[in-house]
């Protein structure tokens, strides 16, 4: 039942996060606008399902061409869309990715959260509104204590995680420079059936899915031994809009507490097919990163006690139903390839 009639503007709706926090957003009877960049072919696949007909009177989902690193651009759409809450989710946000375009990846992370800040901090001047910032477990990079938690310090390992760093500060100064209402959440991994395909728990679920049933031989993987904190997409953009909920700005981890190896997660997916992995999995070197992080873990006490937020799904059950969707599309591919 809708309970609110606020207005949102979230970048990288057509991403993973954006397009489930735009379901939510909508649930709870905000009007929802995107940011979309253009594209080619068609982007917006995961939010298809949400965006009627705009000559519909209660259409309440806007999409508006734009891309981050055009701060004018951004400016001109908070200021027209009068948002009362933005969320900043667009990113490049694939770490291996980031060692092989750093500076376009500095430019979309960094860069183009410095330009929501800013184009939040322009329409603050006439109206109040409230920043999310997507921050990230990475930035604990190279750990220096277990569990990570809010007062963990930085050590990023790569381009991806040097510019969350940026942002995440850019975030807290615009907080104390202008009185900002700007939060990070800083999100452990976070998976679904809607997850990128090249990120590492999806490959596997695409790839052990389709190996049983015959449409692909085998699995090339990089490093199976680092450890994730891994939970489930739904939960956390729950958590996201309770961050901006909050009596007052801060900034909050995200994550299940439990962490596994990638060896877990091939168990848990194949398992659920009765397969075993080891019969299929080959090491790639090519997946190696020039710095790995080794080990997440995430604390999240203080979500759960200013925020009311905690996870509601394991990992075991995070991969059962990713492998569920996942089984659905082979069979699918299966049914055209056959015909
Ligand atoms: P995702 O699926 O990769 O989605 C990224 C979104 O950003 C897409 O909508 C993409 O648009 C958009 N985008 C990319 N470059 C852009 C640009 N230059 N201008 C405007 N939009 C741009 O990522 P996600 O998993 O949903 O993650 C959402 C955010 O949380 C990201 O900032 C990510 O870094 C951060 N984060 C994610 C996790 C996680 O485990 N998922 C954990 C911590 C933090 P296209 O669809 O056109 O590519
Ligand atoms: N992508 C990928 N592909 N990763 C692999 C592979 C592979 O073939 N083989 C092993 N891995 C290992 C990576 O080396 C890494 O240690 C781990 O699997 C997870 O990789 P990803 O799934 O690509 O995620 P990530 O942890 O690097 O980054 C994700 O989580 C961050 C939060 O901690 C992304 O969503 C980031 O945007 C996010 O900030």
């Amino acid at each position: 039942m809708p309970t609110q009639s606020k207005t949102a503007l979230v970048t990288g709706i057509t991403g993973q996060d954006g397009s489930y926090l735009a379901e939510l957003l909508l649930e709870k009877g905000y009007t929802v606008h995107g940011i979309v960049r253009r594209s080619s072919s068609f982007n917006t696949s995961r939010i298809d399902h949400l965006y009627r007909d705009p000559h519909e009177a209660d259409t309440r989902l806007f999409l508006h061409y734009g891309d981050l690193t055009d701060g004018q651009n951004l400016t001109n759409l908070v200021l027209d869309v009068q948002p009362d809450e933005i969320y900043n989710l667009g990113a490049q946000s694939h770490v291996r990715v980031s060692f092989d375009a750093p500076a376009y990846t500095v430019q979309t992370v960094a860069l183009g959260a410095l330009n929501v800040l800013e184009a939040a901090r322009q329409l603050s001047k006439t109206k109040p509104t409230r920043v999310y910032q997507a921050s990230s477990s990475e930035m604990y990079g190279d750990v220096v204590e277990t569990p990570q938690r809010e007062t963990t310090p930085f050590s990023p390992q790569s381009p991806y995680a040097c510019a969350k760093v940026y942002a995440f500060h850019q975030t807290v100064n615009y907080r104390n420079a202008y009185s900002l209402f700007a939060s990070n959440g800083i999100l452990f991994n976070h998976e679904s059936p809607r997850r990128g395909e090249t990120f590492v728990t999806r490959k596997i679920t695409r790839a052990a899915t389709r190996i049983k049933l015959g449409l692909q031989k085998k699995l090339y993987l990089g490093n199976l031994d680092a450890k994730r904190d891994w939970g489930y997409a739904k939960d956390y953009v729950e958590g996201m809009w309770r961050i901006l909920q909050h009596d007052e700005p801060d900034d909050f981890v995200l994550a299940t507490g439990e962490t596994q190896t990638i060896r877990t997660f091939l168990d848990y997916a194949f398992g659920v097919l009765d397969l075993d992995w080891n019969d299929y999995v080959e090491i790639d070197p090519r997946y190696f990163r020039p710095s790995e992080v080794d080990l997440l873990l995430g604390d999240n006490t203080k979500a759960k006690e200013k925020l009311g937020w905690e996870p509601k799904t394991t990992c075991k059950e995070l991969a059962e139903l990713m492998i569920q969707h996942d089984l659905t599309l082979a069979h699918q591919e299966l049914k055209r390839t056959s015909n």
